[in-house]
């Protein structure tokens, strides 16, 4: 059976999981700091013995049009979507291989070939996705 450590940047949601499940297993990890998803990936391994499953999902969607999209926002959904994804495989990759192999999901978005209007940041960051999976 397949041990699963649950990590967020919502410490709040992980409680409420383990008050359900108290063998859950949760990090709180803000995926968009290579440190902290390297010791993500470090806690998962000592707990468990090893990686065989990386499943980036963490995402972050605000619309605006293209003219409106602050600087901000657009700094917050590339920092989550892409460079957590992209921290995610770089932080998993040797664990699986110390493993001997395994599987990185990355969880990407119909708009990452979809135009919806006011998604361009977003859809831009899922797109990326696409590309750092192939
Ligand atoms: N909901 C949809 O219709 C839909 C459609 C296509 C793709 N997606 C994608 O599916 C994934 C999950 O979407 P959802 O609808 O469940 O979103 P959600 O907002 O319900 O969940 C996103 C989770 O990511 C966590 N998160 C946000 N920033 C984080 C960070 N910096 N570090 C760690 N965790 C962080 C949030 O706390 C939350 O638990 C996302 O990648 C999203 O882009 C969602």
């Amino acid at each position: 059976m397949a041990q699963v450590m649950a990590a967020d940047i919502d410490a709040a949601s992980l409680q409420r999981l383990q008050a359900e499940d108290a063998r859950a297993a949760t990090f709180v990890c803000d995926v968009s700091r290579r440190s902290q998803v390297e010791a993500l990936v470090a806690a998962a391994e000592q707990q468990f013995g090893g990686l065989h499953a990386m499943l980036n999902c963490a995402g972050y969607l605000r619309a605006a049009s293209l003219l409106e999209a602050s600087e901000e926002m657009l700094d917050r959904i590339v920092d989550i979507n892409l460079k957590g994804v992209f921290y995610g495989c770089q932080a998993a990759v040797p664990a699986l291989r110390r493993s001997g192999g395994g599987a990185i999901v990355n969880w990407s978005s119909v708009n990452s070939v979809v135009a919806e209007p006011n998604t361009s940041a977003y859809s831009a960051t899922k797109g990326a996705v696409l590309m750092i999976t192939k």
